[in-house]
């Protein structure tokens, strides 16, 4: 069977040092919004945390200007899935559900993670939503990371443990069309990492290989539509979506979760590098 060839960049260790820098940049950014999410704040109020965050530690934001995107996140609230964009008209509500998406890049390097927050007292089964999709990346790492120590690895296997993470935790809709991606001197390169599918598929999991993993899940089905604006992607339904997204890479001895303050010690243990100082710069 013919395959089509992929363009995928293996990163030094010292390239994976770079990333970690510019993850660094996206995970302050991040927890500083986490931290600001609140009824009565905007989405734009987000956005210039964020830009303020990147820009001050040298970094760009790495959104502003892909392909005319016009702000440094993407903001994606309720049955908004990905790629809303910030406004000061968009004020956050008590028990909204909100995706915050953003990126950096530091000395030429990217980092892009999301996180999914409460506003105020959000409903359970909607924090729990946002809770599947986390546990769902973290599956998709800990089997990136596996797969590369055995040597046996394939990319779908990220895929597949990911599904498996959503299915077993409930009736969620897996989003389709969207996935994670490569990511490294351009913030989307080859490999598309889908959130689904059978094992043991694509190219080997081998050291150098950096990759953002993004699981995009719903309260009901996986359809989804963009808007007008040639940006925003919305639930078909209506239901609420949850977004959440590491950029990780692979080394000899293990994984480092780039856009984890640390590193992914947290959740993986010992699936994570040595290379990862025990004591995670606190920033
Ligand atoms: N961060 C998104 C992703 O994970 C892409 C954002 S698109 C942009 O792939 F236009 F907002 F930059
Ligand atoms: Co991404």
């Amino acid at each position: 069977m013919r395959r089509p060839q992929l363009d995928i960049q293996l990163k030094t260790p010292d390239q994976i040092e770079m990333m970690r820098a510019a993850g660094l940049v996206v995970a302050r950014a991040l927890r500083r919004m986490r931290e600001a999410v609140a009824p009565g704040v905007s989405t734009a109020d987000l956005d210039a945390i964020a830009e303020a965050t990147i820009r001050e530690a040298g970094a760009v934001p790495s959104f502003k200007g892909y392909h005319g995107y016009p702000a440094s996140i993407c903001s994606s609230v309720n049955e908004q899935v990905v790629h809303a964009i910030p406004s000061s008209k968009q004020v956050l509500r008590e028990g909204d559900l909100i995706s915050i998406d953003c990126g950096a890049v530091l000395n030429g390097w990217h980092g892009d993670a999301a996180i999914t927050v409460g506003v105020g007292e959000a409903d359970p089964a909607l924090l729990k939503m946002a809770a599947v999709a986390e546990d769902a990346m973290w599956a998709g790492i800990a089997a990136a990371a596996r797969g590369a120590a055995g040597g046996k690895g394939r990319l779908t296997d990220i895929s597949h443990a990911v599904e498996h993470a959503v299915r077993k935790a409930g009736r969620y809709g897996i989003v389709d069309g969207y996935g994670g991606h490569g990511i490294g001197t351009e913030m989307h390169q080859d490999p598309h990492v889908l959130n689904h599918g059978r094992p043991g598929k694509g190219p080997r999991l081998v050291p150098g290989m950096a990759l953002a993993i993004e699981p995009m899940i719903t309260m009901g089905s996986p359809r989804t539509v963009e808007q007008a604006d040639g940006w925003t992607v919305v639930t078909r339904d209506g239901s609420v979506a949850a977004h959440v997204e590491h950029s990780m890479a692979l080394l000899n001895d293990g994984v480092w979760v780039l856009t984890a303050e640390d590193g992914g010690r947290a959740r993986l243990g010992d699936l994570v590098t040595a290379r990862q100082p025990a004591g995670s710069p606190a920033v």
